[in-house]
């Protein structure tokens, strides 16, 4: 048993969630789950990333104040999370007091440490994603992030990254696991070899953000800002002992392709400065395209998560999005690939299996079923092989290939629906004893399968172990009262986009 944190990144407030943010939410709640099951304490955590220039710019395009704009979307986000049924323990909004009263003390703590200065800063500032560029960095007169770019200068406040070339190489050497998948650590390594540079970490342009202590002209840099939001979750700065805190030992941060440099890099290297252990490990996921394209609001092609659950329920996205995308890499969403695998999975191979094996035993076992006294080898070979896929695919897990993990869970299921078929139940009505053993195994298997698969479909699963209860003699089954999941109209059209 060991203590576990794991993050989500916190999302920029200037447009409603869309499928990319459901999605590192819903892994991150699947991981955070899968630990409980396995018996960790797990505190898991996400959020809204309210500050910087971007921010600004949208609540002044939609006419408001920052504050009340942020309120706004913010409470979007907040609002997805019961509907994707997410099991955080805590929700952090950098524009609240124990954020700033944190990030304030950390910059403090840096200052103090000498590794911020005041100079002047001129560059290409991307706004979109919130960075300044170099002049040899821009990829056809834009950021290397693809945002349109303006040359601005600045005074500002640097941060001394580049005396961090060869600590962060050495900690990477050092933790093999710091950055996964490998591929997205190879390109970290490569960026850090070619050199630092100082960092920018305060602006003048645009006032909302956080103040730099003592010099109130100046904002703190938003992306050193949010990166603190995982000390601030941490109980930071009251907590000041983050090196001896259990779950501060072992914080997950997962994160997508996108933002592994400011995770992998700049965070670890504000961390060291401020003597505070870097993160156990960065993980990061690929992207989603719509129906094969980039997703945007132009082609109409943005999938929208609430919609999906709306029409399909919550347990229905969570489970395409981590059987359908290979963890680490980009996927394709799209409504038919999630209709076929519903029906086929969910509907089919899921759904069917428990609501035969539980209607039937409460139709002619009364609801009882009785502990065998002995059970032949054919029912152990049974039980051997559901537990060998079971035992397989928890193993997946600590390679985040939530999709494998899935797949023996399948063919644990598949195994259960062949034994259904073979026993054929429902023939044997001459040996109550024979049938109260084919049936004990199978829902010993279901129980089992269950508890396996419910990470990823709670609702499903909890109404089905629910259904299964024991007692001195045996165990007691209930049949379900209604369909886990209804069969979809592959012909049927469904409204899904924004
Ligand atoms: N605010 C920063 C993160 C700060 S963390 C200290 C940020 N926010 S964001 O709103 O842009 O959200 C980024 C995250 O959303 C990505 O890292 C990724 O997890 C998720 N996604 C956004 N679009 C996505 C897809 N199309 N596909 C998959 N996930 C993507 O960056």
């Amino acid at each position: 048993m060991k203590d576990i944190y794991i993050t989500t990144p916190i999302y920029y407030v200037n447009a409603k969630p869309h499928i990319g943010h459901a999605y590192t939410t819903i892994v991150c709640d699947v991981f955070a789950r899968i630990n409980k099951m396995l018996g960790n304490n797990v505190k898991f955590v996400t959020g809204t990333d309210e500050h910087g220039k971007k921010i600004e710019q949208s609540a002044v395009n939609a006419g408001i104040e920052p504050q009340a704009f942020t309120d706004q979307i913010s409470e979007l986000f907040r609002n997805m999370l019961p509907v994707l049924n997410i099991s955080n323990d805590d929700f952090i909004r950098t524009t609240q007091e124990r954020h700033k009263k944190a990030v304030t003390a950390f910059w403090t703590k840096l200052y103090d440490a000498g590794y911020i200065y005041l100079g002047e800063y001129e560059g290409w500032y991307d706004i979109r994603n919130e960075a300044y560029f170099s002049d040899d960095e821009l990829v056809d007169g834009k950021s290397p992030l693809g945002g349109d770019v303006t040359l601005m200068k600045e005074p500002c406040y640097f941060f001394r990254l580049s005396q961090f070339t060869d600590i962060l190489l050495k900690y990477y050497d050092e933790h093999p696991d710091f950055i996964f998948p490998i591929q997205r650590k190879n390109e970290v390594v490569s960026f850090v070899k070619s050199g630092l540079k100082d960092l920018a970490v305060s602006r003048t342009t645009f006032k909302w953000g956080i103040p730099v202590p003592n010099d109130p002209k100046h904002v703190i840099y938003v992306w050193l800002d949010a990166l603190v939001n995982y000390l601030t979750l941490n109980g930071y700065p009251e907590n000041n002992d983050q090196n001896n805190d259990n779950y501060w030992l072992n914080v997950h941060h997962f994160v997508g392709k996108e933002i592994v440099r400011f995770h992998a890099v700049y965070w670890p290297a504000f961390l060291i400065a401020a003597g505070i252990n870097p993160p156990k490990q960065v993980i990061s996921h690929g992207w989603w395209l719509s129906e094969g394209e980039k997703m945007s609001k132009s082609v109409g092609n943005v999938q929208d998560p609430i919609k999906y659950c709306s029409l399909f329920g919550s347990d229905a996205l969570r489970y395409f999005v981590l059987r359908e995308l290979t963890f680490g890499n980009d996927g394709n969403f799209s409504l038919t690939g999630f209709i076929n695998r519903y029906n086929s999975v969910l509907a089919n191979a899921y759904g069917n299996l428990c609501s035969r094996v539980l209607s039937f035993i409460t139709k002619y076992c009364n609801g009882n079923l009785s502990i065998p006294s002995n059970i032949d080898e054919d029912l152990v070979e049974f039980t051997n092989s559901v537990d060998s896929a079971l035992n397989e695919s928890i193993s997946y897990i600590e390679q985040y290939s939530f999709s494998k993990y899935l797949e023996k869970i399948e063919l644990a299921i598949s195994y259960a629906n062949k034994f259904v078929d073979r026993k054929e139940p429902w023939r044997i009505k001459d040996n109550q004893t024979i049938l109260n053993n084919i049936l004990y195994v199978l829902i010993d298997a279901i129980q089992k399968i269950s508890k396996y698969f419910e990470p990823v479909i709670p609702i499903a699963c909890g109404k089905v172990l629910q259904c299964i209860t024991a007692n001195s003699e045996g165990i007691t089954i209930k049949a379900l009262d209604s369909v886990l999941f209804p069969k979809i109209d592959e012909n049927a059209t469904f409204d899904v986009y924004e």
